[in-house]
């Protein structure tokens, strides 16, 4: 496909009738990707005492805020890849680690590449015993969430090194923690948040199977854990590892524009996926389902919906208008996964909203379609994760896809501290009123 020529648009301001040419930049095709510098709309001016023209962008609905190499999303077509390969294939054929690998060197890892990068990761998940104590601060009935944002973010102040963020070495080691720590720090927040003892990591097995370990061990010697629950977790892993520049990737963007260290920018990052309209749906679709309660009682749900009373949380996407390639991923697995635990009555709810919405008008109009978090929760669910755990594990899967954002900005010659503008719409400058004169 190639780049048109010319390739250049000429912007006409009805205003004063003066012209400005901007040339286009594309992605790796048009399709990929166009856009025009912003600021060449500066130029157009209504007198000299005008500042020019901004582009005025809530919600940031159709601004690219950076170029990347990662990930790319076709919304229309339902597309998801990660450095050139279908999620449908790397969930299918690969590992969470193979998926973090490429997403943070840019090619799948050799055996040799993987082996290493796997012991390196195994053997950073050990955490402080300091760091311990400060969990133990945490009220019982703290929201694991709430945990993971803070404690990362103190995790910081163990690393101070880590505050030299231009040292490539340096930022490896950083990643490696972090990519190592998350599972460490979710497991011990719902210990926490249970009262049971801090489980230690076991070097010998996988990254979810040692998460699995970390959040369920009791008495048991060595803990084995279940490989349907161990490879669905992975692959849940793998699907919410990265997706472009979504509400908690801009915040790590944007933190780490102002050279923040890794640590406090994954905090914010947390912070931002916290959100019912970000990570914080599964959360909120669980306990939907256990709202509507029943199938009979969908079409009533359906009916709220509609008269604006009720969102569906799990569905609707701002990029997927057609649907989210995740979701039919997470549905194939539920299945495999509740064929091994036992059907969950809420499956047959999701099963019959998803029908019901799917074929009606409402939600046909809007393109609203099951977004990855629809069936999520029902897996979480099964495999015995409570639902506040939901957003931390989509934190942990998604600390790689923040990291691999975050060096690649770091690597970006035309980086820029993140500043938007604004289109001023208070008071022009007037009097002072001394307070007697006031009211
Ligand atoms: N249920 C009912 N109506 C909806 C929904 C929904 N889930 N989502 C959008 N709509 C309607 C909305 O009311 C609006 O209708 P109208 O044009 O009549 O006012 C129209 O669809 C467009 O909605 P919008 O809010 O302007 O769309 P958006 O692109 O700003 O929002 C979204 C995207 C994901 C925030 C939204 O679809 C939503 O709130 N979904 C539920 C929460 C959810 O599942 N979030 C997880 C997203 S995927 C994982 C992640 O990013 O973390």
């Amino acid at each position: 496909m190639p780049t048109p020529a010319p390739d250049t648009v000429t912007l006409l301001d009805d205003r004063t009738g003066q012209r400005t040419e901007s040339t286009v930049t594309y992605g790796t095709y048009p399709r990929y990707g166009a856009a025009i510098p912003a600021i060449d709309l500066r130029t157009l001016k209504v007198d000299d005492d005008d500042f020019g023209l901004l582009t005025y962008d809530p919600g940031f609905m159709n601004t690219a805020s950076c170029r990347s190499a990662i990930t790319f999303v076709d919304g229309d077509r339902g597309i998801l890849l990660h450095r050139g390969y279908t999620i449908e294939e790397l969930a299918e054929r690969s590992t969470f680690l193979e998926v973090a690998y490429l997403l943070l060197e840019g090619e799948l890892p050799t055996a040799d590449q993987l082996a290493d990068w796997t012991h390196r990761v195994t053997h950073h998940t050990i955490v402080h015993e300091s760091l311990k104590k400060f969990m133990d601060g945490f009220r019982y009935d703290a929201h694991p969430m709430g945990m993971l944002v803070s404690t990362v973010a103190a995790l910081s102040t163990f690393y101070p090194e880590a505050r030299d963020v231009r040292d490539g070495a340096s930022r490896a080691k950083q990643i490696q923690r972090l990519v190592a720590k998350m599972p460490t720090i979710a497991a011990f927040a719902y210990r926490h948040s249970i009262g049971m003892p801090y489980v230690y990591p076991d070097n010998d097995l996988s990254y979810t199977g040692n998460f699995l370990n970390m959040m369920f061990r009791m008495t048991e010697r060595t803990y084995l854990p279940n490989p349907v629950l161990e490879h669905a977790l992975d692959v849940l892993f793998i699907l919410h590892a990265d997706h472009e520049q979504n509400c908690s990737t801009s915040v790590m963007r944007s933190v780490g524009s102002s050279l923040a260290d890794p640590y406090v920018a994954v905090a914010a990052a947390s912070a931002a996926l916290s959100g019912p309209l970000h990570g914080g749906a599964n959360e909120q679709v669980l306990r939907m389902l256990e709202t509507i309660g029943s199938t009979d009682q969908v079409p009533k749900y359906i009916e709220r919906v509609k008269a604006g009373e009720f969102r569906l949380m799990g569905f609707g996407h701002r990029v997927y208008k057609n649907h989210d390639p995740r979701a039919t991923v997470i549905k194939k697995i539920t299945e495999q996964v509740l064929a091994q635990t036992g059907s969950s009555p809420l499956l047959d709810v999701a099963v019959e909203l998803e029908r019901i919405a799917l074929e009606d008008d409402y939600f046909v109009e809007r393109k609203l379609y099951p977004n990855v978090d629809f069936y999520s929760g029902l897996i979480y669910q099964a495999i015995g994760l409570p639902t506040t755990m939901f957003s931390v594990l989509f934190a942990i899967a998604r600390t790689v896809g923040w990291l691999a954002q975050w060096q690649e900005m770091l690597g970006d010659p035309e980086l820029k501290i993140v500043r938007p503008r604004q289109v001023y719409t208070g008071e022009d400058t007037r009097t002072y009123v001394p307070i007697e004169g006031r009211g």
